[in-house]
């Protein structure tokens, strides 16, 4: 019964046209709402249909989505909500996106998957524009080869695999890699290992051997850690998204690609989170001298908009050491994704769109800025670059509060270490959800801190 219900309710509210109705809000008719309660339709139906039969991974608020436009999105309360999450910076082009949804359309009626036991059309075309436009963007400039698989986790798990086999290449021991703290690459064993992070490691511990960690502020802690003979490859996000959106100085990467040469240590970049048109070119590194580019570079997230892909690009010299066999996948470089892949790279590779990404960075940092001067004492500063934006809260005022009201008035954000409130929406919201969010933002942070008086 339950289950028709919550059915029929998302039929009717994804085709009844209501709620894609645009509310305009401004601080005046902003209505807080608690989330759902353990009654409603939305309370019932998790507890009774979901929560039971889902293994605990996530702790999640009473809130069922059902679909969205754009960069808004509706629940299962018919409540309407602004998106600064994109899925944790996936749905690059929003949701419900119509040409993609023609595009899967397309794809789905010819070939969605055959295996890697063949060739098939998309991915060859994706592997091949990913190398070619990698290049026309100013990044990776040995850039050569892909491996197509199904998330980011997986292309790290590629990435470190490769750096291991090259390692072994030169000689049997080199085999350790380098992290560094508050970096998060994804929870498959070998990514884990890499993502020190006690939370996430101690209950899985032990961890594939010979990890090593080091510090993005200090190039000694290095220095000290990485050996030509024990080395294989460092591994870094330019910009660290889940460990508090902090951007790696252009010196610090400059003077850690010079270890890893003086080291034959291949750099690895994890631009899962911070890539794919993100910081308003293709990748975040695109901006640096050519001497500071990876041999390795791991992408996923908003290369599918929502549907699962990953990606590990490649120089000549790493492909170098791989042979037949040495990895593979069944789903990797299916046709439908690797098609959905090749359109979303076209789109976020188009000037117009990321002169759009700057414009729209602009417009958040000026507001945001505006945030951090009118609460000072509660806010430290925006961090980050392009839309991958952070605010800072000191210690009085806490991330997780501040996103929680901001739902309850119609804006979804998300946290991030260091008690940074993360913002990561659509590369294309419209401009004027771009303010609605922040006054959104602005008013939920001033109710926190007067219900903490
Ligand atoms: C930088 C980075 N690397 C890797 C991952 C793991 O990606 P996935 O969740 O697709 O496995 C994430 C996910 O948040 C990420 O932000």
């Amino acid at each position: 019964m339950l289950r028709q219900l919550a059915t029929r309710q998302v039929r009717l509210t994804s085709k009844g046209g209501v709620s894609f109705a645009r509310n305009i809000r401004h601080i005046s008719n902003i209505v807080s709402q608690k989330d759902a309660s353990e009654d409603s339709q939305t309370g019932k139906f998790i507890n009774t249909l979901n929560k039971p039969y889902s293994v605990t991974t996530y702790a999640r608020p009473n809130l069922v989505l059902t679909h969205g436009k754009g960069s808004l999105l509706y629940d299962l309360e018919n409540r309407q909500y602004v998106d600064f999450t994109s899925g944790i910076a996936v749905t690059c082009l929003g949701h419900a996106n119509k040409e993609l949804a023609e595009i899967i359309h397309d794809q789905s009626t010819k070939l969605l998957h055959c295996s890697n036991l063949y060739y098939n059309l998309p991915a060859g075309e994706l592997a091949n524009k990913l190398v070619s436009k990698t290049k026309e963007s100013g990044g990776m400039k040995d850039a050569q080869r892909v491996f197509l698989c199904n998330s980011g986790t997986e292309a790290n798990e590629a990435a470190l695999k490769f750096a291991r086999k090259y390692g072994k290449s030169i000689n049997e021991n080199k085999i350790e890699i380098i992290t560094f703290n508050n970096s998060f690459h994804g929870r498959s064993m070998g990514a884990l290992s890499v993502t020190p992070n006690p939370k996430y490691q101690a209950p899985f511990a032990p961890l594939i051997p010979g990890v090593q960690v080091a510090d993005t502020a200090d190039i000694e802690s290095v220095k000290s850690l990485i050996h030509k003979d024990k080395t294989c490859a460092v591994i870094i996000e330019p910009i660290q998204g889940e460990g508090g959106i902090n951007v790696v100085s252009e010196k610090f990467l400059t003077e850690l690609r010079k270890l890893c040469d003086d080291n034959e240590v291949l750099l690895i970049f994890d631009e899962i989170q911070c890539g794919l048109g993100r910081t308003g070119k293709l990748w975040a590194h695109s901006n640096l001298e050519q001497a500071v580019h990876p041999d390795i570079l791991t992408m996923a997230k908003a290369l599918g908009n929502g549907f699962p892909i990953g990606a590990t690009m490649i120089t000549e010299k790493v492909e170098n050491s791989l042979a037949v066999g040495d990895h593979g996948t069944t789903y990797g470089g299916n046709a439908l994704g690797a098609r959905i892949g090749s359109f979303v790279v076209d789109k976020i590779t188009d000037e117009t769109f990321s002169e759009g990404v700057n414009e729209k960075s602009a417009i958040f940092v000026s507001l945001l800025s505006k945030i951090v001067e009118k609460y000072p004492d509660h806010v430290e500063s925006v961090k980050g670059k392009g839309l991958l934006l952070g605010l800072q809260f000191k210690d009085n005022l806490t991330n997780s509060a501040v996103v929680d009201k901001c739902r309850e008035n119609g804006l979804l954000a998300i946290t991030a270490a260091l008690n940074v409130l993360r913002i990561v929406p659509a590369l294309n919201i419209p401009n004027d959800l771009i303010r609605e969010g922040v006054e959104i933002l602005d008013f939920s942070i001033k109710q926190v801190i007067e219900e903490s008086k």
